[in-house]
């Protein structure tokens, strides 16, 4: 069994991104498991309080799951041609300690998607995530691109994927970023 864990990076109810990954759970083929994670119980990073107390519960915890898994599946929303502030709190709590990066994200296998209502579908903060991945040491999973374009479009008004495209698109994502874990 290849575990994965998808991480939205939108707080949003209606988000384009979290009702990307609920469409990921549901295309990823047998043997392999996509969870969900998201970022609604994560503070601001504040140095003071992590010295006052250690990592926060929903922050340790989220660093457990990432270690459980085989692989990371990142849903990144883009704000301002770059990662949203609340993804990269997000990464920026989960680096911590320093010590502890290498257990948490070296080596592990790290793919990018996103969903976007503008004309480009997140290539610029998937772009973004590139430094930040590097730094961390992750392997990034590189054979495939998607970016969701007129997310909008995509998905009709209950968040499900509509777009028999993009869906085959999504499913040839995750096989090969299955394969590249697997194999
Ligand atoms: C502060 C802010 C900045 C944004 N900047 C961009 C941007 O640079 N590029 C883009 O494609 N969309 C941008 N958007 C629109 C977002 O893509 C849109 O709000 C999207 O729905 C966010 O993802 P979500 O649906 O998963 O919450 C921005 C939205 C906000 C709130």
């Amino acid at each position: 069994m290849i575990k994965i864990l998808g991480i939205s990076g939108s707080l949003r109810a209606q988000s384009y991104n979290s009702a990307l990954l609920r469409a990921a759970q549901t295309l990823v083929d047998t043997g392999v498991t996509l969870d969900a994670a998201t970022l609604h119980d994560i503070p601001l990073y504040d140095g003071d309080l992590e010295q006052r107390e250690g990592l926060p519960a929903p922050v340790a915890d989220l660093k457990e799951r990432i270690v459980a898994s085989d692989g990371v599946l990142l849903v990144t929303p883009e704000y301002n041609n770059g990662i949203p502030g609340v993804f990269k709190n997000a990464i920026d709590w989960l680096s911590r300690p320093p010590a502890d990066i290498p257990r948490v994200f070296g080596h592990r296998p790290f793919a990018v998607i996103g969903a976007s209502p503008g004309g480009f579908g997140t290539i610029l903060s998937q772009n973004a995530w590139l430094p930040v991945l590097k730094a961390l040491g992750t392997r990034n999973w590189s054979g495939g691109r998607l970016m969701v374009s007129r997310a909008h479009l995509a998905f009709d008004e209950h968040g499900e994927l509509r777009d028999e495209a993009i869906r085959t698109q999504l499913g040839d994502f995750l096989r090969g970023f299955a394969a590249s874990i697997g194999g």
